[in-house]
C-alpha cells in the first residue's frame, strides 16, 4: 500500500518508515524539520532504499497539502508530526494549538477531499493524566495534564468525529507510552535539536559526558519513592504501525463507527531508578545523579495495559528495555546531547 508519513524525519517517524518500508510498502514521508533534520531521511533511505520518498512540507501548509494529497495518491496516512515538548507547551501553548490542532485540521481535510479513507494517529499516554488504577486500559477517562496533552486528546475528539461522519473512513488512535531506543543499525536513532526533557535521553547524556541528571522527585508513592513509566523501544512502536495499518486493511475494523484506539506500551513498570540502574549496567559506566524536586505536570506512575493491543493488532512489545539502552550506547551512536 502506498503510505503517507507526516513527522517521517522525527524520531518515531523515521522508524517507522524502517518498519513501513520493510513490511513492503511504498512509503513518502513529510517533514518541516521544526524538530528534525534531514540526516534522519537520508538515514532511513539507506536503510530501505527504493521504497522511500519525501519533501520537505508543513501540515498546516493548506495548498501544500491539497497537492500532495491527491485521490488515490495515499492509501493510509500516519500522522505523527507534532510538537512534543511538555514544558514548551506550557509556555506556548497557543504555538502546540496551531501545530497539532490546526494541522491535524488540514490534514484531515486533505484526506478527506481525497477520499483517503484510511488514517493513524499518534497520540500519547499523556492524555491519561494522573489515573488512579494502573495499568492504565483504553477505557480510562482522559484527563490531560498539560497543554500538550490536550491537543493530543483534541486530535483524538476531531478524528473521533471524521469517522462518526464517514461510514468508510477507518482510523486508529495509537497512545504511546515511553518510546526509548534506536534502530539497531545506528543508522537512525533519536537526533535531538534542543537538549532533551525527558529521562531516557537525559540518563544516557549524563552517562556519555559524565554530567549529573536530576531525579524529578524522590517522594511519589512507589517502592523507590521515583516515578515509574512503561518504556517500550520505538522499534516496537514503528512496527505497531505496520500492525494498524494491517488491522484497518482488514474486516476486524468494520463496523465499529468511532475510531479505535491502542495503548502502546510494554505493560511493565520501572522507575528512574531502576532505569539509570539499567544504564549504567549496560554501558558499564557509573551515572552521577541528583535529586531534586517533583517536576510541574508529572505524575507518580504511568504503564499501559497493552492486552487491546495484543488482542485485535496482534502486537505486543518484544524488545527489553536494556535492548533499548544497548542499541543508544552503540560507541558510534552518541547523537544524544
Ligand atoms: N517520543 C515520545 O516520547 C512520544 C510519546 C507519545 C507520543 N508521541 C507522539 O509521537 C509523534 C512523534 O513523536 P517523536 O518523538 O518522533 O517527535 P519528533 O519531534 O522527533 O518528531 C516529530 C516530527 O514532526 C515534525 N513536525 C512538527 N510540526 C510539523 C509540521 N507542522 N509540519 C510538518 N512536520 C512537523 C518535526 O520536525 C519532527 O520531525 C508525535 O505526534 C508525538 O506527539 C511521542
Amino acid at each position: 500500500m502506498r503510505m503517507l508519513v507526516t513527522g517521517g524525519a522525527g524520531y518515531v517517524g523515521s522508524h517507522t518508515c524502517v518498519a513501513l518500508a520493510e513490511a513492503g510498502h511504498e512509503v513518502f514521508a513529510i517533514d518541516n524539520f521544526a524538530n528534525s533534520d534531514e540526516s534522519a531521511l537520508t538515514g532511513v533511505s539507506a536503510l530501505v532504499g527504493r521504497r522511500f520518498e519525501w519533501s520537505r512540507a508543513d501540515i498546516r501548509d493548506r495548498d501544500a497539502m491539497a497537492k500532495l494529497i491527491a485521490p488515490g495518491a495515499f492509501d493510509v496516512i500516519l500522522h505523527l508530526a507534532a510538537l512534543k515538548s511538555v514544558p514548551e507547551s506550557l509556555k506556548k501553548p497557543e504555538l502546540y494549538w496551531d501545530n497539532n490542532v490546526g494541522g491535524m485540521a488540514v490534514l484531515l481535510r486533505a484526506g478527506r477531499a481525497a477520499e483517503t479513507s484510511m488514517f493513524v494517529f499518534s497520540s500519547s499516554a499523556t492524555v491519561y493524566g494522573a489515573q488512579e488504577r494502573v495499568p492504565i486500559s483504553e477505557s480510562a477517562s482522559p484527563a490531560p495534564l498539560n497543554p500538550y496533552a490536550c491537543t493530543k486528546l483534541a486530535g483524538e475528539r476531531m478524528l473521533s468525529d471524521l469517522v462518526h461522519s464517514q461510514p468508510d473512513f477507518r482510523a486508529c488512535i495509537l497512545r504511546y507510552f515511553n518510546p526509548v531506543g534506536a534502530h539497531k543499525s545506528g543508522g537512525i536513532g533519536e537526533n535531538l535539536k534542543e537538549p532533551a526533557s525527558n529521562l531516557f535521553p537525559m540518563a544516557i547524556a549524563a552517562c556519555r559526558n559524565q554530567r549529573t541528571v536530576e531525579i524529578y522527585g524522590t517522594d511519589y508513592e512507589t517502592p523507590d519513592g521515583s516515578a515509574i513509566r512503561d518504556y517500550v523501544h520505538v522499534m516496537d512502536i514503528a512496527e505497531a504501525h505496520v500492525s494498524a495499518v494491517n488491522f484497518l486493511a482488514s474486516d476486524k475494523s468494520r463496523n465499529r463507527g468511532d475510531a479505535w484506539i491502542f495503548n502502546l506500551g510494554t505493560g511493565q513498570g520501572c522507575s528512574v531508578i531502576e532505569l539509570i540502574r539499567k544504564i549504567e549496567k549496560v554501558s558499564r559506566r557509573p551515572i552521577i545523579t541528583r535529586a531534586t524536586g517533583r517536576r510541574k505536570g508529572d505524575i507518580a506512575i504511568s504503564v499501559a495495559d497493552p492486552s487491546l493491543s495484543e488482542a485485535l493488532l496482534g502486537w505486543r512489545a518484544r524488545r527489553s528495555l536494556e535492548e533499548a539502552c544497548a542499541d543508544v550506547l552503540r560507541p558510534d551512536d552518541w547523537r544524544c546531547k
